[in-house]
């Protein structure tokens, strides 16, 4: 019998992004193999190359051929809300509104152990079924919801970031923590799960309309504490929220200020939204390496405006790509670069399918501090990877019929695609779906 080594091949048109689409030509930043392989070992990804030579130096080792499909890394959402899974598509509210008519409500539900690992496992497996293979997830105030979380993601070997909502005012009391009881909550679960596999804790301050400054200098104190977590946190999404915020906080000049101030900002704090933003706080996200989840279906469905990606990317600031389920309409990255494609058209900038897949990958890895290890289909990198069907509907086949390019069969998928165009997805390696 041959030595296997624990070796794997995968088969298929290969996609890698070998340079920043936003800064050289896009379509020289994809390297197509129409017949490529992807060599994994012990979870990791050992080659990319040509089919033919990769089953010539690896003779007898399992080899799995998906034939025309499309190789390429598992998508990486760095924006959602997973307990929000069963209010998604929530009718006729904008933010404040919506947080208070269907959010909170529900967000109250997951003090109870069963139900938060029932919706933490649907949320996982739909964002698996989506190719959707890290997210960076906020889960409620309850130290429960946390838990629940990261122990579905541990079960399915996901990277994921995560982390407890703190919120002490502005609220249903059933939500609400305080400054000191916040902290401590936290704190004990970076101890828990924090570096744990593929596990990372992401402190959470919701935003800073439902945190005294108190709490926010406590959350400020935390990730000071423990520097290689991640912080999460919503930032100037809605004209209304912006307003309310302004008033709590007089003594800032403007909304990332209140963050600065408290110590939430640098590389590996995440902006959810950062829509409607002062030139200051483009400068000082770029300047201080923050990032920004972009989210555009979630921007559209609350009606939250159109954010200007091309200007925050000329301006030198991390973007990555979020669903914000249920606030976004959609599990699917596909149906998200979709959006952020849609937004960029009304806003007369033409984004390339390299430039959006970007964003879903390398992009949201960045701004997750994970760049290097997923995102990316690449010797070293996590064998985190998502196969993608150009054929998986009539309609997308035919289109793919008479693509001239892998751009053009890329843009044809975010613009048609959706779970059904997953084929198959694999976590360090391992296979995630059925296979027919
Ligand atoms: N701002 C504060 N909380 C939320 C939330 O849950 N969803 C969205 N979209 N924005 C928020
Ligand atoms: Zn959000």
């Amino acid at each position: 019998m041959p030595r296997t080594d624990n070796k794997s091949l995968v088969l298929g048109q290969t996609v890698q992004l070998v340079a920043d689409p936003f800064q050289s030509p896009p379509e020289g930043a994809i390297l197509h193999r129409q017949r490529g392989g992807v060599l994994l070992r012990e979870g990791i990804i050992r080659q990319v190359g040509e089919a033919d030579q990769l089953l010539a130096d690896n003779v007898g080792i399992a080899v799995t051929d998906y034939g025309d499909a499309l190789i390429l890394p598992g998508f990486v959402d760095c924006h959602a809300h997973f307990p929000q899974t069963g209010i998604i598509a929530s009718w006729g509210r904008r933010l404040i509104d919506w947080l208070h008519t269907y959010t909170f409500p529900e967000e109250a539900r997951f003090g109870d152990p069963g139900y938060a690992r029932e919706i933490a496992e649907l949320y996982l497996d739909l964002c698996i079924a989506n190719g959707t293979t890290t997210v960076s997830a906020f889960c409620t105030s309850h130290p429960e919801s946390v838990d629940a979380f990261f122990a579905a993601a541990a079960a399915r070997n996901m990277c994921v970031a995560g982390g407890k909502v703190l919120m002490d005012r502005n609220a249903p009391d059933a939500l609400l923590d305080s400054p000191e009881g916040g902290y401590e909550q936290s704190r004990a679960l970076i101890e828990r799960w924090h570096g744990n596999g593929r596990l990372r804790y992401a402190v959470t301050p919701r935003f800073a309309l439902t945190s005294s400054p108190e709490q926010l200098a406590a959350a400020g104190t935390l990730w000071r504490e423990h520097p290689d977590t991640l912080l999460q946190t919503h930032l100037s999404e809605q004209p209304e929220e912006i307003r309310r915020v302004r008033s709590m906080f007089p003594d800032s000049d403007d909304y990332l200020g209140i963050y600065e101030r408290h110590g939430l900002v640098g590389r590996g704090a995440i902006m959810g939204h950062a829509i409607h933003l002062e030139e200051r706080e483009k400068t000082s996200l770029a300047d201080t390496g923050t990032g920004v989840a972009h989210c555009p279906t979630s921007n559209t469905f609350i009606g939250s405006g159109l954010c200007d990606v091309a200007s925050h990317v000329r301006s030198g600031v991390r973007v990555g790509l979020g669903t914000d389920v249920g606030g976004g309409s959609s599990f699917s990255m596909l149906a998200t670069m979709r959006a952020a494609y849609e937004i960029g058209q009304l806003r007369g900038d033409v984004f390339h399918p390299a430039q959006l897949l970007w964003l879903a990958t390398e992009g949201s890895a960045s701004v997750m501090r994970l760049e290097g290890r997923i995102g990316r289909l690449e010797r070293g990198a996590e064998g985190d990877i998502c196969v993608l069907d150009p054929e998986a509907t009539p309609l997308l086949a035919a289109r793919c019929s008479r693509a001239e390019s892998i751009s053009e069969i890329l843009f044809s998928l975010i613009m048609l695609g959706d779970d059904r165009s997953v084929r198959q997805v694999l976590i360090m390696g391992t296979k995630r779906l059925c296979e027919s």
